[in-house]
């Protein structure tokens, strides 16, 4: 299992009674989660300290219960595989320690289906493209060219543009969009080479395939049913197929990387492997690695697992 195990202002405390347990920074939350099916005692002191609390509802959905949880803070991510600052990517190729990193930072607020606006699981494959955009040490002039589809608040586009790459950010939602943004400019990533495009991804990509372009790194990130910015159906099992073959053909002859995520219940990694390795592999060589990612849980020292990922490198 890939570990995102590198957050300081992120926690899971505790997971039991399908719910997890989890400090945001300096606020705790409580969060259904499908797959806390055990129910061990609640010993962790933070079940009493909690800022907010999802209630899930019979019908589906659910409402968000509040004891002094401000409407919107902020938590960062140092992220390892990333330029300082102060550096492009010829100069850092230089220095060549990955160790200095750079902070991320992301705006928060309990909004609808639980959601906060991150997925912090999401890290782990952040390090892992953002440390082929910097090894790749393109000059500033040319730089990587990442496309990030589904991008929702942005992590992934963020940490690509903090590793030196170029990003072309699509959702569906115009609201994500403009939050992304945000998150951007906290970040000191406002002037950084990115599109925020309102889109449905499936019909850009038919648009950047007739226009002719090319991207070096592909991530994707599909819900299991979403809707186009004009209502367009999205079913992950009836469509992850068709669009890996579509997106494949935008992916440059100097193609770096190609991440999907899932957190389609029963989507499991070797799935996502023999697509990549039929759609991706065939066509460019490569390898192919898929597993599940998961979030160390500090009460018991073990892992919440978080979907899965497929990802193919050159
Ligand atoms: C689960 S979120 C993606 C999470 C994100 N990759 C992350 O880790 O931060 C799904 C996103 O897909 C977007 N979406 C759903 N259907 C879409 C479509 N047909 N075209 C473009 N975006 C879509 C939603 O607006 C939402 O922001």
């Amino acid at each position: 299992m890939w570990i995102a195990d590198n957050w300081k202002e992120y926690q899971v405390l505790d997971a039991s009674g399908g719910e997890k347990l989890e400090r945001w920074g300096d606020y705790i939350l409580v969060r259904p989660d499908p797959q806390v099916i055990w129910n061990t005692p609640h010993d962790h002191s933070g079940w009493k300290k909690k800022n907010g609390h999802y209630h899930r509802s019979a019908k589906g959905g659910g409402e968000w219960e509040f004891f002094n949880l401000p409407d919107e803070w902020s938590i960062s991510y140092l992220l390892k595989g990333a330029l300082p600052e102060s550096e492009t990517a010829a100069s850092h190729a230089e220095t060549d320690g990955l160790d200095t990193g750079r902070s991320l930072t992301f705006r928060l607020k309990p909004f609808s289906f639980k959601h906060t606006g991150l997925f912090p699981e999401q890290a782990v494959n952040w390090e892992w493209f953002s440390d082929i955009i910097c090894k790749a040490k393109r000059p500033k002039d040319r730089p990587v060219r990442v496309l990030n589809l589904f991008a929702y608040t942005g992590g992934a586009t963020l940490a690509a543009a903090a590793a030196g790459a170029g990003v072309v950010h699509v959702d569906a939602s115009r609201g994500m969009v403009g939050w992304a943004k945000e998150n951007a400019a906290a970040s000191g990533l406002g002037n950084a080479p990115i599109r925020w495009l309102v889109d449905d991804c499936v019909k850009f990509a038919e648009r950047e395939i007739r226009r002719g372009n090319q991207y070096d790194g592909i991530i994707m990130d599909p819900p299991s049913y979403g809707r186009g910015p004009k209502g367009e159906i999205w079913k992950m099992e009836e469509n992850i197929w068709a669009f890996i073959e579509l997106v494949t053909q935008l992916l440059s002859k100097d193609a770096l990387f190609f991440l999907i995520n899932s957190y389609t219940t029963g989507l499991q990694p070797a799935v996502l492997s023999y697509m990549m390795n039929q759609a991706i592999v065939k066509r460019f060589g490569g390898h192919v690695a898929a597993d599940e990612i998961g979030l160390p849980v500090e009460e018991s020292g073990l892992v919440l697992p978080c979907g899965a990922s497929g990802r193919w490198q050159r």
